[in-house]
Protein backbone atom coordinates (compact mmCIF):
# COMPACT_ATOMS: atom_id res chain seq x y z
CA UNK A 1 0.00 0.00 0.00
CA UNK A 2 1.30 3.24 -0.98
CA UNK A 3 0.95 6.50 1.57
CA UNK A 4 2.44 9.73 1.45
CA UNK A 5 3.13 10.48 5.07
CA UNK A 6 4.12 14.30 5.05
CA UNK A 7 5.99 15.60 7.96
CA UNK A 8 5.47 19.18 9.72
CA UNK A 9 2.54 20.14 7.99
CA UNK A 10 0.28 23.01 8.45
CA UNK A 11 -3.08 22.38 9.55
CA UNK A 12 -3.94 26.10 9.32
CA UNK A 13 -5.99 25.49 6.02
CA UNK A 14 -7.86 22.19 7.37
CA UNK A 15 -9.35 24.01 9.89
CA UNK A 16 -11.58 26.30 9.47
CA UNK A 17 -10.71 28.79 12.54
CA UNK A 18 -7.66 29.08 10.65
CA UNK A 19 -5.08 28.27 13.59
CA UNK A 20 -1.80 27.78 12.44
CA UNK A 21 -0.74 24.77 14.16
CA UNK A 22 1.83 21.84 12.32
CA UNK A 23 0.73 18.24 12.81
CA UNK A 24 4.01 15.73 12.98
CA UNK A 25 2.41 13.29 10.51
CA UNK A 26 -0.18 13.93 8.16
CA UNK A 27 -1.80 11.49 5.07
CA UNK A 28 -4.31 12.10 3.28
CA UNK A 29 -6.74 8.45 2.69
CA UNK A 30 -9.25 8.14 -0.27
CA UNK A 31 -9.98 4.48 0.48
CA UNK A 32 -10.75 1.82 3.59
CA UNK A 33 -7.66 0.25 2.69
CA UNK A 34 -5.66 3.10 2.79
CA UNK A 35 -7.38 4.04 6.37
CA UNK A 36 -6.24 0.54 7.24
CA UNK A 37 -2.88 1.20 6.22
CA UNK A 38 -2.45 4.62 7.73
CA UNK A 39 -4.12 3.46 11.34
CA UNK A 40 -1.14 0.75 11.21
CA UNK A 41 1.17 2.64 10.15
CA UNK A 42 0.42 5.02 13.68
CA UNK A 43 0.27 1.69 15.98
CA UNK A 44 3.56 0.50 14.20
CA UNK A 45 5.23 3.95 15.03
CA UNK A 46 3.27 4.35 18.56
CA UNK A 47 1.74 7.17 17.47
CA UNK A 48 -1.71 8.97 18.22
CA UNK A 49 -3.98 9.85 15.35
CA UNK A 50 -6.08 12.60 14.95
CA UNK A 51 -8.91 12.17 12.21
CA UNK A 52 -10.01 15.02 10.16
CA UNK A 53 -12.32 15.85 7.92
CA UNK A 54 -13.61 19.78 6.89
CA UNK A 55 -11.95 20.96 10.29
CA UNK A 56 -15.35 23.33 10.46
CA UNK A 57 -15.67 22.27 14.40
CA UNK A 58 -12.25 22.32 15.86
CA UNK A 59 -10.16 24.68 17.84
CA UNK A 60 -6.45 23.89 17.71
CA UNK A 61 -4.16 25.11 20.91
CA UNK A 62 -0.67 23.34 20.13
CA UNK A 63 1.09 21.54 17.74
CA UNK A 64 0.20 18.01 17.26
CA UNK A 65 2.99 15.29 18.17
CA UNK A 66 0.59 12.93 15.96
CA UNK A 67 -0.75 11.31 12.96
CA UNK A 68 -3.43 13.09 11.17
CA UNK A 69 -5.54 11.50 8.95
CA UNK A 70 -7.28 13.59 6.44
CA UNK A 71 -10.51 11.45 5.23
CA UNK A 72 -10.73 12.09 1.47
CA UNK A 73 -13.08 9.13 0.36
CA UNK A 74 -15.25 10.42 -2.60
CA UNK A 75 -18.57 9.55 -4.44
CA UNK A 76 -22.13 9.71 -4.20
CA UNK A 77 -24.44 7.15 -5.23
CA UNK A 78 -28.14 6.25 -5.43
CA UNK A 79 -28.92 2.89 -3.44
CA UNK A 80 -32.26 2.90 -4.22
CA UNK A 81 -35.51 4.23 -4.67
CA UNK A 82 -39.34 4.03 -5.34
CA UNK A 83 -42.20 6.41 -5.78
CA UNK A 84 -41.72 8.17 -2.74
CA UNK A 85 -38.35 8.10 -1.61
CA UNK A 86 -34.42 8.02 -2.67
CA UNK A 87 -31.41 6.30 -0.79
CA UNK A 88 -28.15 7.83 -1.27
CA UNK A 89 -24.64 6.86 0.12
CA UNK A 90 -22.46 9.87 0.48
CA UNK A 91 -18.55 9.40 1.03
CA UNK A 92 -17.18 10.78 4.22
CA UNK A 93 -15.00 13.40 2.49
CA UNK A 94 -17.56 14.92 0.08
CA UNK A 95 -18.33 18.43 1.03
CA UNK A 96 -21.74 19.00 2.86
CA UNK A 97 -22.92 21.82 1.38
CA UNK A 98 -22.41 20.60 -2.41
CA UNK A 99 -24.24 17.17 -1.60
CA UNK A 100 -27.00 19.20 0.04
CA UNK A 101 -27.48 20.83 -3.29
CA UNK A 102 -26.63 17.81 -5.33
CA UNK A 103 -30.11 16.72 -3.89
CA UNK A 104 -31.88 19.23 -4.34
CA UNK A 105 -30.79 19.25 -8.07
CA UNK A 106 -32.05 15.66 -8.43
CA UNK A 107 -35.51 16.57 -7.13
CA UNK A 108 -35.21 15.32 -3.35
CA UNK A 109 -35.89 17.22 -0.55
CA UNK A 110 -35.19 17.41 3.48
CA UNK A 111 -31.94 18.71 3.50
CA UNK A 112 -32.80 22.15 2.42
CA UNK A 113 -32.72 23.89 6.22
CA UNK A 114 -29.46 22.63 6.52
CA UNK A 115 -27.77 24.26 3.56
CA UNK A 116 -24.36 26.09 3.68
CA UNK A 117 -23.27 24.52 6.88
CA UNK A 118 -19.58 24.10 6.51
CA UNK A 119 -17.80 20.84 6.55
CA UNK A 120 -17.71 17.28 5.31
CA UNK A 121 -20.05 14.52 5.07
CA UNK A 122 -18.00 12.31 7.70
CA UNK A 123 -18.25 14.84 10.66
CA UNK A 124 -21.82 15.57 10.12
CA UNK A 125 -22.81 12.84 12.24
CA UNK A 126 -20.51 13.45 15.10
CA UNK A 127 -22.44 15.98 16.25
CA UNK A 128 -25.86 15.76 14.29
CA UNK A 129 -25.66 19.10 12.85
CA UNK A 130 -28.86 21.13 12.63
CA UNK A 131 -30.24 24.13 11.48
CA UNK A 132 -33.34 26.19 11.48
CA UNK A 133 -35.32 23.26 13.08
CA UNK A 134 -34.52 19.95 11.34
CA UNK A 135 -31.06 18.23 12.43
CA UNK A 136 -29.66 15.49 10.26
CA UNK A 137 -30.87 12.34 11.82
CA UNK A 138 -34.34 13.60 10.66
CA UNK A 139 -33.23 12.19 6.96
CA UNK A 140 -30.42 9.55 8.15
CA UNK A 141 -30.62 6.07 7.72
CA UNK A 142 -27.34 5.01 8.66
CA UNK A 143 -23.55 5.33 8.91
CA UNK A 144 -20.91 3.12 8.16
CA UNK A 145 -17.65 2.65 10.26
CA UNK A 146 -14.56 1.44 10.57
CA UNK A 147 -14.05 0.14 14.25
CA UNK A 148 -10.97 0.90 15.94
CA UNK A 149 -11.98 -0.90 18.70
CA UNK A 150 -12.90 -4.06 16.78
CA UNK A 151 -10.70 -3.32 13.65
CA UNK A 152 -13.50 -3.40 11.67
CA UNK A 153 -16.22 -1.98 9.65
CA UNK A 154 -19.99 -1.51 11.09
CA UNK A 155 -23.11 0.08 9.96
CA UNK A 156 -24.75 1.38 12.67
CA UNK A 157 -28.55 2.91 12.26
CA UNK A 158 -29.73 5.99 13.11
CA UNK A 159 -31.13 5.02 16.13
CA UNK A 160 -27.55 3.38 17.21
CA UNK A 161 -26.21 6.57 16.53
CA UNK A 162 -28.00 7.64 19.69
CA UNK A 163 -28.28 11.44 18.28
CA UNK A 164 -29.09 13.84 20.43
CA UNK A 165 -28.94 17.83 20.53
CA UNK A 166 -25.19 18.69 18.78
CA UNK A 167 -24.54 15.08 20.20
CA UNK A 168 -23.98 11.09 18.95
CA UNK A 169 -22.23 7.96 19.69
CA UNK A 170 -19.52 9.37 17.55
CA UNK A 171 -19.07 12.55 19.81
CA UNK A 172 -19.22 10.55 23.23
CA UNK A 173 -17.22 7.81 22.31
CA UNK A 174 -14.21 10.10 20.37
CA UNK A 175 -12.03 8.73 18.26
CA UNK A 176 -13.12 5.20 18.32
CA UNK A 177 -15.04 5.53 15.05
CA UNK A 178 -13.78 6.84 11.42
CA UNK A 179 -17.35 7.61 9.58
CA UNK A 180 -16.64 6.34 6.12
CA UNK A 181 -19.95 7.03 4.63
CA UNK A 182 -23.72 7.92 5.11
CA UNK A 183 -26.73 6.77 4.00
CA UNK A 184 -29.65 9.46 3.25
CA UNK A 185 -33.36 8.79 3.12
CA UNK A 186 -34.87 11.64 1.36
CA UNK A 187 -38.30 12.13 0.08
CA UNK A 188 -39.25 13.19 -3.55
CA UNK A 189 -42.36 15.27 -2.47
CA UNK A 190 -41.06 18.09 0.38
CA UNK A 191 -42.20 18.39 3.77
CA UNK A 192 -41.35 21.67 4.57
CA UNK A 193 -39.84 23.19 7.99
CA UNK A 194 -40.39 26.54 8.01
CA UNK A 195 -41.80 27.81 11.71
CA UNK A 196 -38.02 28.13 12.72
CA UNK A 197 -36.87 31.63 13.24
CA UNK A 198 -36.84 33.83 10.18
CA UNK A 199 -37.62 31.48 7.90
CA UNK A 200 -41.24 32.31 7.36
CA UNK A 201 -40.41 35.84 7.80
CA UNK A 202 -37.97 36.17 4.96
CA UNK A 203 -40.00 34.34 2.73
CA UNK A 204 -42.82 36.21 3.11
CA UNK A 205 -40.58 39.27 2.36
CA UNK A 206 -39.63 37.85 -0.72
CA UNK A 207 -43.09 37.34 -1.45
CA UNK A 208 -42.68 33.36 -2.15
CA UNK A 209 -46.20 32.37 -1.72
CA UNK A 210 -45.92 28.77 -2.01
CA UNK A 211 -42.19 27.50 -1.55
CA UNK A 212 -40.34 24.57 -2.86
CA UNK A 213 -37.52 23.07 -1.17
CA UNK A 214 -34.95 25.25 -3.44
CA UNK A 215 -36.70 27.94 -2.33
CA UNK A 216 -35.96 27.09 1.20
CA UNK A 217 -32.37 26.74 1.01
CA UNK A 218 -31.62 30.16 -1.03
CA UNK A 219 -33.47 31.45 2.05
CA UNK A 220 -31.63 29.77 4.22
CA UNK A 221 -28.18 30.62 2.38
CA UNK A 222 -29.62 34.21 2.66
CA UNK A 223 -30.23 34.22 6.41
CA UNK A 224 -27.57 32.47 7.19
CA UNK A 225 -24.93 34.99 4.72
CA UNK A 226 -26.23 37.94 6.82
CA UNK A 227 -25.64 36.17 10.15
CA UNK A 228 -22.79 33.75 10.63
CA UNK A 229 -19.14 34.43 8.82
CA UNK A 230 -18.16 32.54 5.54
CA UNK A 231 -15.17 30.71 6.82
CA UNK A 232 -13.44 31.51 3.57
CA UNK A 233 -13.87 35.15 4.79
CA UNK A 234 -13.26 35.42 7.79
CA UNK A 235 -12.04 32.42 10.56
CA UNK A 236 -14.64 30.81 12.59
CA UNK A 237 -15.77 27.38 13.66
CA UNK A 238 -19.54 28.06 13.37
CA UNK A 239 -21.65 28.37 16.62
CA UNK A 240 -19.00 28.33 19.65
CA UNK A 241 -21.04 27.61 22.74
CA UNK A 242 -24.00 25.12 22.63
CA UNK A 243 -27.34 26.37 23.50
CA UNK A 244 -28.09 26.03 27.65
CA UNK A 245 -31.06 24.30 28.90
CA UNK A 246 -32.32 25.39 32.28
CA UNK A 247 -34.95 24.17 34.39
CA UNK A 248 -38.48 25.95 33.71
CA UNK A 249 -38.23 27.82 37.24
CA UNK A 250 -34.52 29.31 36.63
CA UNK A 251 -35.89 30.20 33.11
CA UNK A 252 -39.25 32.00 35.48
CA UNK A 253 -36.63 34.36 37.32
CA UNK A 254 -34.50 34.94 34.23
CA UNK A 255 -37.38 36.02 32.47
CA UNK A 256 -38.53 38.70 35.66
CA UNK A 257 -35.74 40.31 35.12
CA UNK A 258 -35.07 40.30 31.09
CA UNK A 259 -38.65 40.16 29.74
CA UNK A 260 -37.60 39.38 26.34
CA UNK A 261 -35.06 36.71 26.97
CA UNK A 262 -35.03 34.68 24.19
CA UNK A 263 -36.12 30.66 25.63
CA UNK A 264 -37.78 27.77 23.91
CA UNK A 265 -39.58 25.31 25.99
CA UNK A 266 -39.04 21.87 25.65
CA UNK A 267 -40.77 18.78 25.44
CA UNK A 268 -39.62 17.75 29.01
CA UNK A 269 -40.24 20.81 30.73
CA UNK A 270 -36.70 22.15 30.59
CA UNK A 271 -36.11 25.56 28.68
CA UNK A 272 -33.76 26.25 26.42
CA UNK A 273 -31.99 29.97 25.92
CA UNK A 274 -30.43 31.22 23.06
CA UNK A 275 -26.68 31.56 24.02
CA UNK A 276 -26.07 34.38 21.53
CA UNK A 277 -28.98 36.52 22.91
CA UNK A 278 -27.40 35.68 26.69
CA UNK A 279 -23.73 37.11 25.33
CA UNK A 280 -25.16 39.90 23.25
CA UNK A 281 -27.01 41.11 25.92
CA UNK A 282 -24.07 40.85 28.30
CA UNK A 283 -22.28 42.95 25.87
CA UNK A 284 -20.10 40.84 24.17
CA UNK A 285 -21.06 41.23 20.34
CA UNK A 286 -18.19 42.23 18.29
CA UNK A 287 -15.87 42.45 21.42
CA UNK A 288 -12.22 42.07 20.12
CA UNK A 289 -8.84 40.87 21.94
CA UNK A 290 -6.08 40.81 19.33
CA UNK A 291 -6.74 38.64 16.50
CA UNK A 292 -9.62 36.59 18.70
CA UNK A 293 -12.94 38.07 18.45
CA UNK A 294 -16.73 37.78 18.93
CA UNK A 295 -18.83 38.24 15.68
CA UNK A 296 -20.40 41.86 15.64
CA UNK A 297 -23.49 40.03 13.78
CA UNK A 298 -23.86 36.80 16.14
CA UNK A 299 -22.27 36.98 19.06
CA UNK A 300 -22.67 32.54 19.31
CA UNK A 301 -19.78 33.02 17.13
CA UNK A 302 -15.98 33.80 17.93
CA UNK A 303 -13.74 34.44 15.05
CA UNK A 304 -10.04 35.08 13.73
CA UNK A 305 -8.94 38.15 12.80
CA UNK A 306 -5.47 36.89 11.18
CA UNK A 307 -3.18 35.04 13.79
CA UNK A 308 -5.51 34.25 16.74
CA UNK A 309 -4.14 30.95 18.32
CA UNK A 310 -6.66 28.42 20.06
CA UNK A 311 -5.32 29.34 23.29
CA UNK A 312 -6.45 33.16 22.90
CA UNK A 313 -9.57 32.35 21.29
CA UNK A 314 -10.44 29.79 24.45
CA UNK A 315 -9.05 32.61 26.73
CA UNK A 316 -11.83 34.67 25.12
CA UNK A 317 -14.57 31.72 25.49
CA UNK A 318 -13.48 31.37 29.01
CA UNK A 319 -14.26 35.08 30.36
CA UNK A 320 -17.56 34.70 28.38
CA UNK A 321 -18.35 31.74 30.12
CA UNK A 322 -17.79 33.26 33.48
CA UNK A 323 -19.32 36.34 32.56
CA UNK A 324 -22.65 34.76 31.61
CA UNK A 325 -22.27 32.46 35.09
CA UNK A 326 -22.10 35.19 36.97
CA UNK A 327 -24.78 37.48 35.49
CA UNK A 328 -27.84 34.65 34.82
CA UNK A 329 -26.11 31.74 36.86
CA UNK A 330 -25.97 29.86 33.25
CA UNK A 331 -23.52 27.39 32.33
CA UNK A 332 -22.44 27.37 28.63
CA UNK A 333 -20.86 24.61 27.76
CA UNK A 334 -18.36 24.79 24.40
CA UNK A 335 -19.64 23.60 21.16
CA UNK A 336 -16.54 22.52 18.96
CA UNK A 337 -13.63 20.21 19.52
CA UNK A 338 -10.69 21.62 21.88
CA UNK A 339 -7.71 19.58 20.58
CA UNK A 340 -4.02 19.77 21.51
CA UNK A 341 -2.01 20.06 24.77
CA UNK A 342 -2.06 23.40 27.07
N1 LIG B 1 -29.62 36.38 19.25
C1 LIG B 1 -29.34 37.62 19.73
N2 LIG B 1 -28.08 38.11 19.55
C2 LIG B 1 -27.11 37.42 18.91
C3 LIG B 1 -27.39 36.13 18.44
C4 LIG B 1 -28.67 35.62 18.61
O1 LIG B 1 -30.19 38.29 20.30
O2 LIG B 1 -25.99 37.93 18.81
C5 LIG B 1 -31.00 35.86 19.37
C6 LIG B 1 -31.66 35.85 18.00
O3 LIG B 1 -32.30 37.06 17.73
C7 LIG B 1 -32.66 34.73 18.13
C8 LIG B 1 -31.97 33.76 19.09
O4 LIG B 1 -30.96 34.50 19.76
O5 LIG B 1 -33.84 35.18 18.74
C9 LIG B 1 -31.40 32.55 18.38
O6 LIG B 1 -30.48 32.99 17.39
P1 LIG B 1 -30.34 32.23 15.96
O7 LIG B 1 -31.67 32.01 15.37
O8 LIG B 1 -29.30 32.96 15.18
O9 LIG B 1 -29.84 30.80 16.31
P2 LIG B 1 -28.87 30.23 17.44
O10 LIG B 1 -29.68 29.54 18.47
O11 LIG B 1 -27.95 31.30 17.91
C10 LIG B 1 -28.66 27.88 16.35
C11 LIG B 1 -27.57 26.93 15.98
C12 LIG B 1 -26.92 27.34 14.67
C13 LIG B 1 -28.00 27.35 13.59
C14 LIG B 1 -29.11 28.32 14.02
C15 LIG B 1 -30.28 28.33 13.06
C16 LIG B 1 -26.70 26.06 18.08
C17 LIG B 1 -25.57 26.07 19.07
N3 LIG B 1 -26.57 26.89 17.05
O12 LIG B 1 -28.06 29.13 16.60
O13 LIG B 1 -25.97 26.35 14.34
O14 LIG B 1 -27.48 27.73 12.34
O15 LIG B 1 -29.62 27.94 15.31
O16 LIG B 1 -30.97 27.13 13.23
O17 LIG B 1 -27.64 25.31 18.26
C18 LIG B 1 -23.67 25.75 14.51
O18 LIG B 1 -24.03 24.79 15.19
O19 LIG B 1 -22.46 25.96 14.25
C19 LIG B 1 -24.66 26.70 14.04
C20 LIG B 1 -24.34 27.80 13.38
Amino acid sequence: MNLLIQEHVSLKSYNTLAVDVAARFFVAVQSLEQLQAALAWAQQHDRAVLLLGGGSNLVLTADLDVLVIHVQLRGIAVLSEDAEHARIEVQAGENWHDFVQWSLAQGLSGLENLSLIPGNIGAAPVQNIGAYGVELKDHLESVFCFDRDTQSTQRLSAEQCQFAYRDSLFKRESGRRVILSVIFRLPKQAILQLDYGDLRGYLAEQQIGAPTAQDVSRAVCAIRAQKLPDPAELANTGSFFKNPVVSAEHAQRLQKSYPNIVRFAQADGQVKLAAGWLIDQAGWKGVRQGDAGVHAKQALVLVNYGSATGQQVLELAGQIQADIQQRFAVELEIEPNVLGQS
